[in-house]
C-alpha cells in the first residue's frame, strides 16, 4: 500500500508539498500539482481521508472576472454576485482583466490554481478557447453570447427607449455616441437607438468611442462640440461618456437641458449626484450580478435550469439633463 512518502519520492517533491496538494492548503504550482497527481495515479495511492482526494476536494471559491474595475458599473455587478454567493457560503476571487485577453487568461489560470468551483465572466472574450475544457462551469454576465449560460440586460430596448425619450422632448439634431464596436452591449443599444431615430424626421450624427474609459469619454466630448456644434441632443453609450459630455457642455456655457439634452446609459450611482443630475437608461446591474450568481450555483448543484440565458429589462430614469415632456407642448 503506497504511502505519502512514496508519492513524494516518486514526484520528486517533499511530503509537505504532497500534503498541500491533497488538502488544497497553501500555494502549489500547477506543474507541481500535475507531478503529484501523476505519482498518485501511478502508485494508486489512496489518501487516508478518501473524501479529501485531490480530484474531489473542492474549495468554496468563485472566480469573478471584470473588464475594468475603475468603471463604476462593474462594482455594482460585483456587489450583486457577492451578496448572492455569501448567502450560499461561497467567497469571491475578483480579477480585473483590463479588456486584455492575456490578463484574462492569467486570471483564469489563477482561478484554476485556487481550485475555484465556477467562474462568472463579465469580459468580452466569450468566444475564445480559454473558456473551453474547464473542469468547472462558467456563466457570462453583461457582455455575453447566447450559446453560453448568461445574464444580460436588454440593450436593444435600452437604445430604443433613449431615442424615444429624446425625440419626445423635442431634440431635432441628435448625436448618437456608439460604444466600442467589439462590445455586443454597445452595439445592441446603438442598433436600438438608430433604428428608432430613423422612424422620425430628425437629423442625427454618429460618433464611435474606442473604449468605455474616462479618457476616451473626455476625448469624444471635446470632438463632438467641434464637429457637431449644432447638436441639441446627445444619446451616450454609457454614463461616463454622458458625464464627460455634460462637463464639456457646461464648460462651453451651453445650457442643459434648455439648449442641449443628454441621456446616458447604465445609471451608475454617480449619475444622480451630477449637476444637473443625469437622465439615463438604467441597467439593473446589482440584480444582473445576483441572477448570474444564482445561475452559476444552480449549474454547480446540477439543478435543472429553467433558462440558460436570462435577459433583464432596462428603464428610463428621468432627471434634469432632459426637459419635461409638457415643456415641448
Ligand atoms: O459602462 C460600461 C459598459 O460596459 C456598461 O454599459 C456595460 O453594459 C458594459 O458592457
Amino acid at each position: 500500500m503506497a504511502t505519502i512518502r512514496d508519492v513524494a519520492k516518486k514526484a520528486g517533491v517533499s511530503v509537505a508539498t504532497v500534503s498541500r496538494a491533497l488538502n488544497d492548503k497553501g500555494y502549489i504550482h500547477e506543474d507541481t500539482r500535475k507531478l503529484v497527481e501523476k505519482a498518485i495515479q501511478e502508485l494508486n495511492y489512496k489518501p487516508n481521508e478518501v473524501a479529501r482526494s485531490l480530484y474531489k476536494k473542492k474549495s468554496r471559491l468563485i472566480g469573478l472576472l471584470l473588464p475594468d474595475i475603475r468603471n463604476p458599473f462593474f462594482p455594482e455587478l460585483a456587489r450583486g454576485v457577492e451578496d448572492e454567493m455569501q448567502e450560499h457560503g461561497l467567497r469571491l476571487i475578483i480579477g480585473n482583466a483590463d479588456e486584455k485577453p492575456k490578463k484574462e487568461i492569467d486570471y483564469i489560470d489563477t482561478f484554476k490554481q485556487n481550485n475555484v468551483i465556477g467562474i462568472i465572466s463579465a469580459t468580452n472574450q466569450t468566444e475564445t478557447s480559454h473558456y473551453e475544457n474547464l473542469d468547472f462551469p462558467v456563466v457570462f454576465l453583461d457582455r455575453t453570447a447566447n450559446e453560453h449560460p448568461s445574464v444580460y440586460a436588454d440593450g436593444l430596448a435600452g437604445g430604443k427607449i433613449a431615442a424615444q425619450e429624446m425625440i419626445k422632448r423635442g431634440s431635432k439634431r441628435i448625436t448618437l455616441l456608439r460604444g466600442p464596436i467589439e462590445l455586443r452591449t454597445a452595439q445592441d443599444r446603438f442598433k436600438g437607438a438608430i433604428n428608432e431615430i430613423c422612424n422620425y424626421n430628425v437629423n442625427f450624427n454618429v460618433m464611435t468611442t474606442a473604449s468605455f474609459t474616462f479618457d476616451d469619454a473626455e476625448k469624444i466630448a471635446k470632438e463632438l462640440f467641434e464637429k457637431f456644434p449644432e447638436t441639441d441632443g446627445v444619446i451616450a453609450s454609457n454614463d461616463l461618456g454622458a458625464a464627460a459630455i455634460l462637463h464639456e457642455a457646461l464648460r462651453r456655457g451651453i445650457s442643459v437641458p434648455d439648449e442641449l439634452q443628454i441621456i446616458g446609459y447604465d445609471d451608475i450611482p454617480l449619475s444622480s449626484l451630477l449637476y444637473p443630475a443625469l437622465s439615463t437608461i438604467r441597467q439593473p446591474a446589482y440584480d444582473m450580478g445576483r441572477e448570474a450568481a444564482k445561475l452559476l450555483i444552480q449549474i454547480i448543484d446540477d439543478e435543472k435550469l429553467e433558462h440558460k440565458n436570462i435577459q433583464l429589462p432596462v428603464t428610463f430614469i428621468e432627471r434634469q439633463t432632459t426637459r419635461k415632456v409638457e415643456e415641448n407642448g
